[in-house]
């Protein structure tokens, strides 16, 4: 039902190579444990075999792969999440590259017994070998550790591979806007999971700036090479959306429920009596009746009584980006868009602002290493608690973060020096809440306004104000036409608190702060109020 961050290992030869924010074990030590749980895996079962590109096919910045599994439920998400079959062969040739990827649900059938609706076993092992480049994965049937295309390979993996070859694996939407004046933008934002990446790759402005278009290209992974011209080209190597089912609906996330339409794999969701499905907050008023996500009756009366949710909070859709009535023409370009400026999201009911634009590059990569999330129903564990996840990329990159770290300030120096034109750094949040408990900001289409102030930014139209951390939008530099915003909202989703940034940069932080970056570190506290 949710990734196992806990059961994820990254099997580099060296521990100091997977860091600290790694689960390590020696690489020849998994290979006899990985020989052990493999051994007759499959036994019963079909074993299928998936060639799949993260990527439009040939495409320079995309990748291959090869899964073997013996799920068919894992076969058809692929279907719809990668670009999959024999053409994948013809691109790849004789010797092309391409990253192994073995999975088993761990569930082998004879000797009595019997197969049920999902099979796994509570042992488990999401397993990547960066240097080999190699995926093994036992024991789950969820998606983002059984679909090997998605987190294992577009993100850890490929985050290796990167870093050794010059160029970035994001856990970034990407979207396209254009101005009324039809300039168009590339933005690629990277947010932590279900903190609305979907949602906003796919927003619809406010009716009164209806002038401007946005345009999906990736909801969850960007790979972003350097062009010839020096500015980075980005590709959802994605071919489809797995997205988080609760919450969406036609007021939240209207092209999503258009894309929703056919075609379609609804995983953990709750069944209506006449065999459609629902999930919270898909409408006002739930029907009288479901089967809930576990094939249980599920009424709002049994809801009230004991908490019951009808479809799990990570239940989720497969579908095929095609579907998207905002789907950017450029989608399925092999060359990728270029990327015109990076922003960072996290969900914090306090403390960080509403926008805040990074002063340059190295101030951009400090920020969006110190983000913090408050945490969700997409990994197991605990929900709600802050949790540090630098670039959202905490469960996602299989080597040292400090190097990580490193690794953007490099490609950014390299960017500089060929005096190229780098994209522009913001930081985000959508989830700032009042002491009622509410969020103030309204959010969803809403915050076309913010990305309206970036691109006037950009532009350089809009004016902001100089802070300890960046650039701050005034009231009066933010369009609100018919929103009805006032000021003093406005201040609760802006204001910047000295003494509880001082907290969380000194002591919060203290822990794993990005050694990396002392200098963007000292700039900040120098200008912070004592
Ligand atoms: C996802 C996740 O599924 O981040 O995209 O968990
Ligand atoms: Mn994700």
């Amino acid at each position: 039902m949710a990734r196992v961050e806990d059961r994820t290992f990254i099997c580099s030869q060296r521990r100091e190579d997977a860091g600290p924010t790694n689960n390590w074990i020696d690489p020849q030590e998994m290979r006899v444990t990985l020989d052990g749980l493999f051994d007759g895996a499959m036994r019963g079962r079909t074993m299928y075999v998936v060639p799949f590109s993260m990527g439009p096919l040939g495409s320079s910045i995309a990748h291959i792969g090869v899964e073997l599994s013996d799920s068919p439920y894992v076969v058809a998400n692929m279907r719809i999440m990668t670009r999959m079959g024999r053409a994948v062969y013809d691109v790849l040739g004789e010797n092309g590259e391409c990253v192994p990827c073995v999975h088993s649900v761990g569930a082998p059938l004879g000797g009595g017994r019997k197969d049920v609706a999902w099979p796994c076993n509570d042992t488990r092992y999401i397993v990547h070998f960066p240097e080999s480049r190699e995926i093994w994965s036992f024991g789950s049937g969820y998606g983002g550790n059984a679909l090997l295309g998605k987190k294992c390979f577009a993100l850890r993996i490929a985050s290796t591979m990167g870093r050794d070859e010059g160029w970035l694996a994001e856990h970034m939407l990407i979207l396209g806007v254009t101005s009324p004046q039809g300039r168009k933008y590339h933005v690629a934002a990277a947010f932590p999971s279900v903190c609305g990446k979907t949602n906003f790759a796919m927003l619809i402005p406010p009716r009164d700036l209806n002038g401007w278009k946005v345009t999906t290209i990736g909801d969850d992974i960007a790979l972003i090479k350097p062009g010839r011209d020096g500015r980075l080209y980005a590709i959802n190597p994605e071919a489809g959306y797995f997205g988080v089912a609760p919450g969406t609906s036609e007021k939240t996330n209207f092209n999503a429920m258009a894309t929703l339409k056919e075609n379609v794999i609804f995983t953990n969701v709750a069944l209506t009596d006449d065999g459609d499905i629902w999930w919270e907050d898909m409408t006002d008023t739930p029907p009288a009746h479901l089967i809930d996500w576990q094939g249980r009756d599920w009424t709002p009366e049994i809801a009230k009584e004991t908490g019951a949710k009808a479809a799990h909070p990570n239940a989720r859709f497969t579908a095929p980006a095609s579907q998207c009535p905002s789907i950017d023409p450029d989608w399925e370009n092999p060359a990728g868009v270029p990327i015109d400026a990076f922003i960072f999201g996290g969900r914090r009911s306090n403390t960080v602002p509403l926008v805040t634009e990074a002063r340059d590059w190295k101030s951009g990569v400090y920020m969006a290493a110190m983000m913090g999330s408050e945490t969700t129903a997409a990994a197991a564990g605990q929900q709600g608690i802050v949790r540090r996840n630098p670039f959202a990329m905490l469960p996602f990159c299989s080597y040292n973060m400090s190097d990580y770290f490193g690794h953007w300030l490099k490609m950014g120096e390299r960017l500089e020096a060929l005096n190229a034109k780098t994209p522009k750094f913001f930081c985000v949040n959508w989830f700032r809440k009042g002491d009622d408990g509410k969020f103030v900001w309204p959010g969803f289409g809403e915050n076309m306004r913010v990305l309206n102030w970036m691109i006037g930014r950009i532009e350089g139209t809009t004016k902001g104000e100089e802070h300890a951390f960046g650039i701050l939008p005034r009231y009066e530099d933010i369009d609100w036409g018919a929103l009805g915003f006032t000021r003093e909202q406005f201040e609760k989703v802006i204001s910047v608190n000295d003494a509880a940034w001082r907290d969380e940069l000194f002591k919060k932080l203290k822990q794993g702060l990005p050694e990396a970056l002392p200098e963007a570190r000292a700039d900040m506290e120098k200008r912070l109020v004592a």
